[in-house]
């Protein structure tokens, strides 16, 4: 069942049980003031005449010779008669030929007046007052009083009937402003679900909801929808630039190979040392896209997710690791280190290798020859921190914010090493941010860098 339909139930479920509530509690006692109403003029009138009938018994005459002196009860609609102890009429304060009708119960043994609703199937319904005349104990007779209940029951019904016709009236107007409201309000959430049809439809994550209603909820919605689409489209983009990126890098070397490949295939009779180099040349090549690939590789398990296992790692005892698979380099930097003994975070120790190599490889590639790379591993009371510092080209304030973007290399990094795809620092950074660590990165162009990583230190 649609919202929209079970809203509006529910609101004429709610607005009809009030009003039928409210509706039917006004009858209830709009009924029992006028029956009670009738009851007592009832009363009043057959008590007036039991009390001059009983006067005039005390006063010596006998029953047969009452009369009673009707005056203004005759307006009250009101019919009494007194009658004998036998139940045979003496005399009346109307002259009705309708009534009376016989009393319900025996006279004889009643002793207290009593009231009773007689329904004649001609004239319809009576209430009826029974009023016994006892002096010194001896049933003398008594007062009978009837009046007609018919006006009141038509006047009742009437307003029953009413009730029950502006009840019903007020239930679909309750419905015709529910169906409406809740039009109104899923008004804005048909907008948000027609917008991500839309999305579905065309991958168009630069759409948004264009809503422009109040700041409720649904507005609430709206907008966290936006921001949703936001970061998907941020997502998507970068996606979309990192596959062109990734192509276009692979296809230089691809291009240098080929060319290599052909040069060979062509000129058969080149010299056995021009042959060497151009060999040398495609080596150098794959070299760089397998580095890429495993890069690039190294990222796409990022991208989905890897799970990072996690334990006490030992980053002294990785940075001696390192340390030794640094002296196989061929480089003219001279390395040194400060390595403080058992300097440990919690994380894994394959992961953090490869960042200390990332870092200390950048550090050997953009320092001149001469030059010094210091690799500091130290530690207090809550960090555990890595410094890689040397003494190289710098890094340029403007291309700062830039150096963990994929594919990311600075004019300066480009022309001192022509070699390196712009990977490293990205996959430093997934590291670091998978460990719970951050990264501080100094530099002075032409005098050197710091990159300082502080992680949580487990003691
Ligand atoms: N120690 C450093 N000194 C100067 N510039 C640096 C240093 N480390 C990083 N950079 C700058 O940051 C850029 C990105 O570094 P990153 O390691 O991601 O890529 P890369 O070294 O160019 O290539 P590769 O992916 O092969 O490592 C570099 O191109 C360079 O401009
Ligand atoms: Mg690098």
């Amino acid at each position: 069942m649609p919202i929209r339909l079970r809203l509006t139930l529910w609101y004429c479920l709610i607005f009809g049980l009030l009003l039928v509530t409210v509706t039917s509690s006004i009858y209830i006692s709009h009924r029992t003031s006028h029956y009670k109403e009738i009851d007592r003029s009832l009363t009043s009138v057959s008590t007036h005449f039991k009390e001059e009938v009983e006067e005039e018994i005390r006063g010596g005459k006998p029953l047969e010779q009452i009369r009673l002196s009707a005056g203004e009860f005759t307006l009250s609609g009101v019919y009494t008669v007194l009658k004998d102890a036998n139940g045979k009429k003496i005399v009346s304060n109307l002259e009705s030929n309708q009534l009376p009708h016989s009393p319900f119960a025996d006279i004889s043994t009643m002793t207290k007046d009593t009231l009773h609703t007689v329904t004649d199937p001609v004239l319809g319904r009576y209430r009826m007052l029974i009023q016994p005349i006892r002096i010194n104990q001896q049933m003398m007779g008594y007062i009978q009083s009837e009046i007609s209940l018919q006006q009141i029951d038509m006047s009742l019904n009437r307003l029953g009937w009413l009730i029950v016709g502006f009840t019903l009236i007020g239930i679909v107007l309750a419905a015709l402003v529910g169906w409406f409201l809740a039009k109104k309000a899923l008004s804005r959430v048909e907008l948000i679900s027609d917008t991500a049809k839309a999305i579905a439809a065309s991958q168009g994550f630069h759409q948004r909801v264009m809503h422009e209603g109040p700041k409720d909820e649904l507005g609430e919605l709206a907008e966290t929808f936006n921001r949703m689409l936001e970061s998907l489209e941020n997502a998507y983009v970068s996606q979309k630039r990192f596959i062109a990126d990734a192509s276009h890098e692979l296809r230089a070397p691809l291009t240098t190979i080929r060319g290599n490949l052909d040069i060979l295939q062509k000129m058969k009779g080149l010299p056995a040392a021009e042959k060497e180099e151009i060999l040398s040349d495609i080596r150098n090549e794959a070299v760089r896209m397998s580095k890429m690939v495993a890069d690039l590789l190294s990222l796409a398990r990022a991208d989905a997710g890897q799970e990072v296992r996690k334990q006490i790692a030992d980053l002294t005892k990785i940075a001696k690791e390192v340390e030794t698979e640094i002296q196989a380099w061929k480089t003219e930097v001279s390395i040194k280190s400060r390595l403080e003994k058992k300097v440990a975070t919690w994380g894994d120790p394959d992961l953090l290798k490869q960042l200390l190599l990332i870092l200390v490889e950048n550090a050997v590639r953009y320092t001149r020859a001469g030059g010094t790379v210091t690799l500091a591993i130290s530690g207090d009371k809550e960090n555990a921190t890595v410094k890689v510092i040397d003494t190289g080209i710098g890094i340029d304030s403007k291309d700062l914010p830039h150096i963990f973007d994929r594919f990311y290399r600075s004019e300066a990094a480009r022309a001192h090493s022509p070699d390196g795809t712009g990977l490293g620092l990205s996959i430093a950074k997934w590291i670091v941010d998978q460990h719970g660590g951050s990264f501080v990165v100094t530099s002075t162009p032409g005098r050197g860098t710091e990159f300082l990583v502080n992680f949580p230190k487990v003691q």
